[in-house]
């Protein structure tokens, strides 16, 4: 199993997500973020207060899948997201060792799909 963890900009949300039904992913978490990339933000003290500026809203797509998913889900998420300009977007993949559906206690592939 891994995670699929994808930063986008909050515009290509939509199409995004029409492209995971499309490849017939459906589970995912979704959360407003902010971030930057490698053009940077950077922080700078404020009244004794550091702060951050320059961190831009993205959208934060998390999506638990077999391994057989990967492929698909990882080309549903770039056909949706990518414009070429910067700023586009980052996937990161990581092994996930295990997933518990609570209601019935099944674990492993059968309860992440
Ligand atoms: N190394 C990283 N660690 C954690 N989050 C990251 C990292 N790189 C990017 N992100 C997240 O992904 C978002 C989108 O990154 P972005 O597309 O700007 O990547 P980039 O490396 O700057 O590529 P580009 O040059 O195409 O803009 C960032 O705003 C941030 O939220
Ligand atoms: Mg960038």
């Amino acid at each position: 199993m891994k995670k699929i963890e994808a930063f986008i900009q909050p515009e290509q949300f939509e199409k995004v997500k029409r492209e995971l039904f499309a490849a017939e992913v459906h589970k995912m978490s979704v959360s407003q973020v902010r971030g930057c990339g490698q053009q940077r933000g950077y922080t700078e003290s404020y009244r004794g207060q550091v702060v951050t500026i320059n961190l831009l809203p993205k959208i934060k797509i998390e999506i638990a899948v077999n391994d057989n998913f990967v492929k698909p889900t990882v080309e549903a998420i770039i056909r949706g997201a990518r414009t070429g300009q910067i700023g586009d977007g980052k996937i990161f993949i990581m092994d996930l060792p295990e997933c518990i559906r609570v209601r019935t206690g099944e674990t492993g592939s059968l309860a992440i799909g």
